[in-house]
C-alpha cells in the first residue's frame, strides 16, 4: 500500500500498484452508466450515490461540486440535511433491499453517510453487480462493536479489555477482573454515545442489560485524551493519512477537534498514522476510515472505527490541502487521492448544538449570525439546515491559525453563540 501523510511534503504520489501485480486488488473496468433522469453535471460524469441525507452526505454533496461529478442522496425525509441541498435525492427506506437497489441503478458507486445498512443487504447489493464502498465486509466492523473488537484482537491491535455480556452474571465476572466502573456498550446501532453506558455498579449495569439490547462490557478507561486518526484508502491501495487530531467529548459527544492534536508526541502520531493506514489494508476499506483512539500512559487504545467522513475530520474543509469529503469521493472513485496536509500550523473546529432551553435561547440561529460574523470575521460557519432542538449537532464553525488556545477560544465562543445565543464559558 502507498500512501501519503499530512506530515509529507506534498507532491505526486507514486508507487500506484499495478492490477494483477499481486496486490490482490482485481481493477475491473468503471462502469460508466448514463443516467438521464435527473440533473447531472455531464453524461460522462461518474455517479456517487450515497445512503443516507445526513449533514455528511449534505458536505459531500458540496465536495462533489468542484469535482464535477454526479452526486444522489437516499434520503430517509425530504427535509433531512443533505435532501434540502442537493438536486438528486431519492427519499427511501435503507432496511429496503428494494429501495437500496433502484437507488444503486443510478449510481455508479454507493456508499454511506452512517453505517446502519443491513449487512445482509450490502451482500445482495454486491451480489447484483452493485459497487459498495466500503463493502459490506468491511463496513462490518463499522457497525458491530464485538466484531471490531475481536478482529482488532486478532490482529494485534491494542483495544480496551472486553467481554461479550448476556446477563448480570457475565458482567459480574467481567468486573471482578478489571473493577468498576464498566462500561457497557450497544453492539450495534450506537451513534454519539447513544448506546454507551458508565456503570458504577452492578445495579446501573442491570438496569442497561433490561434494554434488552446485545452488549458488550469494556474496561473504563482512564485515557489522558481522544485522539483520532483518519485516513483514507482506495481500491488501488492507495492510503492517505490526514495529521492525528485531538477529539474533546462531553457526555460520549464530540464537542471540539484539534488539529493537530497539541503537543502529541511524534512517535505516538506516527504509530497512530501508521496503525490507521494498516488497518484500513487489513480491513480492506474503501473510501475513510476514522480510527478513534484513547491516550493512556501505557500507549494508545483503539476505542472504536468509523468508515465515513466523521465529526473529527470536518476541520479539514478550510484546514486541509484536500476535505475529508473529497477525499472519500476520490477514493471511492478510486481516484489517485489528495494531498492531507494541514492549509496552517493548528486548526479548531467546535461542533454547534441546539440551546438546551430553546425557548430561552436569544434570537434565531441566523439572526445570530450578525454578531458570530462581526465578532470575528476568520470564524468559517457550517449550518447543518436542521431544525435545533436541545443537545441536536446542528452545524460546526472552524478557524485556523498557531495559537491553540486562542483558537479554542474563539471556535468555542462563536459555536456556543450560534447554538444558544449566549458566549458560555464553561
Ligand atoms: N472503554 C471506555 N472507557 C472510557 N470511556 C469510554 C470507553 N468507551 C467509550 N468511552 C467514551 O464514550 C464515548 C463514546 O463511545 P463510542 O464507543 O465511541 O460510542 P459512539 O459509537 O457513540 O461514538 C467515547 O468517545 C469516550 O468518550
Ligand atoms: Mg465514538
Amino acid at each position: 500500500m502507498t500512501f501519503v501523510t499530512g506530515r509529507n511534503r506534498p507532491g505526486p504520489v507514486t508507487g500506484r500498484a499495478e492490477a494483477g501485480q499481486g496486490c490482490g486488488v482485481r481493477v475491473l473496468p468503471r462502469r460508466l452508466r448514463r443516467v438521464s433522469d435527473q440533473r447531472q453535471a455531464s453524461p460522462l460524469a461518474p455517479v456517487v450515490g450515497m445512503v443516507g441525507g445526513g449533514q455528511l452526505a449534505r458536505m459531500t454533496y458540496q465536495a462533489s461540486i468542484p469535482l464535477g461529478i454526479g452526486f444522489r442522496v437516499l434520503a430517509d425525509r425530504p427535509d433531512d440535511s443533505a435532501a434540502l441541498v442537493c438536486p438528486a435525492v431519492t427519499v427511501g427506506d435503507y432496511h429496503r433491499l428494494d429501495d437500496l437497489l433502484s437507488f444503486a441503478a443510478g449510481c455508479d458507486v454507493l456508499t454511506f453517510d452512517h453505517e446502519h445498512v443491513p449487512g445482509e443487504h450490502l451482500a445482495a447489493l454486491a451480489g447484483t453487480g452493485v459497487t459498495v464502498a466500503p463493502g459490506g465486509a468491511a463496513l462490518r466492523y463499522a457497525q458491530d462493536k464485538l466484531a471490531m473488537r475481536d478482529t482488532l484482537t486478532r490482529l494485534g491491535v491494542p483495544c480496551p479489555r472486553y467481554a461479550p455480556v448476556a446477563s448480570p452474571e457475565d458482567v459480574a465476572a467481567f468486573a471482578a477482573q478489571v473493577g468498576w466502573p464498566v462500561v457497557l456498550k450497544a453492539v450495534r446501532g450506537g451513534y454519539d454515545g447513544r448506546g454507551v453506558w458508565v456503570c458504577d455498579g452492578p445495579g446501573q449495569a442491570a438496569e442497561v442489560l433490561g434494554y434488552g439490547v446485545p452488549l458488550l462490557a469494556e474496561e473504563h478507561v482512564p485515557f489522558v485524551r481522544e485522539l483520532a486518526a483518519l485516513v483514507a484508502r482506495s481500491p488501488h491501495r492507495q492510503g492517505a493519512a490526514y495529521p492525528v487530531v485531538e477529539t474533546v467529548q462531553r457526555e460520549g459527544v464530540c464537542r471540539e477537534v484539534l488539529a493537530p492534536a497539541p503537543g502529541l508526541a511524534a512517535v505516538l502520531a506516527e504509530d497512530a498514522e501508521r496503525l490507521a493506514l494498516e488497518l484500513a489494508d487489513a480491513l480492506g476499506v474503501t473510501g475513510l476510515l476514522a480510527v478513534e483512539l484513547f491516550e493512556t500512559p501505557r500507549g494508545l487504545l483503539v476505542n472504536e472505527l468509523a468508515m465515513r467522513p466523521h465529526n473529527s475530520g470536518h476541520w479539514t474543509i478550510e484546514g486541509a490541502t484536500t476535505s475529508q469529503f473529497e477525499q472519500h469521493l476520490r477514493a471511492v472513485l478510486d481516484l489517485p487521492l489528495g494531498a492531507p496536509q494541514l492549509a496552517a500550523p493548528q486548526v479548531v473546529m467546535a461542533n454547534v448544538f441546539g440551546a438546551p432551553d430553546l425557548a430561552g435561547a436569544g434570537p434565531d440561529v441566523y439572526d445570530r449570525y450578525i454578531h458570530v460574523m462581526a465578532g470575528d470575521p476568520g470564524v468559517k460557519v457550517h449550518m447543518y439546515g436542521k431544525a435545533p432542538r436541545p443537545g441536536r449537532k446542528i452545524g460546526h464553525v472552524t478557524v485556523a491559525g498557531s495559537d491553540v488556545v486562542a483558537l479554542r477560544d474563539r471556535a468555542t465562543r462563536a459555536a456556543s453563540y450560534l447554538g444558544t445565543g449566549k458566549e458560555l464559558f464553561e
